[in-house]
């Protein structure tokens, strides 16, 4: 009877109910939120993460550009019928270069977050410039203007921009950004020095047009890197528990 009467007391009283229900409320918060202090990352580094290569980024700014996150997620949650679909659930350190990041909230395509190497760039040229084309019964709308030139003047800003957010470019992978995207989207260019900065970059010519770089090339680029980075072979179920 005590209780009941008290907490009568305390619904009636609002100053009283607000400032219980603020204490009740900071002691989730910090059992929360105290605990990221003392470890020292919170985001496990895993082995073949690396930043987005110059063709990759411009690749990735035409996605956010064109809104392509509002049809499509990059996150694949840890459930199985996800896993069936997509591939491993995504692991946190798989966007920790991303700003902002594309997670997603809708689904009116599939998730993208494993996309890459599941389609050749031919299929994905055809399929931008017309998704009925390949898909039809497809709802996606066409994107046939991304063959006009790629303008990646800003390449090596959005370096800088990044960098200054924490992403480890470093003053040779933004010194050389413009020759190691044209060299990633010309597979007859030599690609040591791409490759040495960018592990696994995938020179292709994307577009199925030779010549000038296009946005088709940077897009169909971004998305073929997509979820290729990790090997899952290589990470210990340790890291896996950690993300
Ligand atoms: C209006 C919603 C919508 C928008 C915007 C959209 N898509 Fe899609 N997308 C879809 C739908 C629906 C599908 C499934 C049918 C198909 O394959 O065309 C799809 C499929 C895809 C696929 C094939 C995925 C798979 O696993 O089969 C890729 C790749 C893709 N979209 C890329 C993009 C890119 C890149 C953009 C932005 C330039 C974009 N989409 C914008 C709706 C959309």
């Amino acid at each position: 009877m005590a209780f009941k009467f008290s907490h009568g007391t305390i619904e009636r009283n609002l100053i009283l109910l607000g400032v219980l229900s603020l204490i009740t409320v900071s002691i989730g918060g910090l059992a929360q939120i105290v605990p990221l202090f003392t470890v020292e990352s919170t985001i496990e580094r895993v082995e073949g993460i690396r930043p987005y290569s110059p063709l990759e980024l411009m690749g990735r700014e035409i996605y956010v550009r064109e809104g392509c996150y509002t049809c499509h997620s990059q996150m694949i949650r840890p459930f199985r019928d996800e896993a069936e679909r997509y591939g491993h659930y995504s692991l946190a350190a798989e966007s920790v270069f991303d700003h902002p990041f594309q997670w997603g909230s809708k689904r009116t395509g599939p998730d993208l977050a494993r996309v890459g190497g599941r389609y050749s760039d031919d299929w994905h040229a055809q399929h931008l410039r017309s998704p009925r084309a390949v898909v039809p019964e497809s709802i996606m709308p066409p994107y046939a203007f991304l063959d006009r030139p790629l303008d990646y003047r800003r390449v090596q800003a959005s370096m800088q921009t990044l960098r200054a957010v924490g992403v480890p470019y470093t003053d040779e992978m933004i010194a050389n950004a413009n020759a190691d995207l044209r060299a990633q989207a010309n597979p007859e260019a030599d690609a040591s020095g791409l490759n040495n900065r960018y592990a696994r970059a995938r020179q292709g010519n994307f577009d199925g047009h030779g010549g000038e770089v296009t946005e088709m090339d940077a897009v169909i680029a971004y998305l073929q890197m997509l979820g290729t980075l990790v090997q899952f072979r290589d990470v210990t179920p340790e890291q896996l528990r950690q993300q």
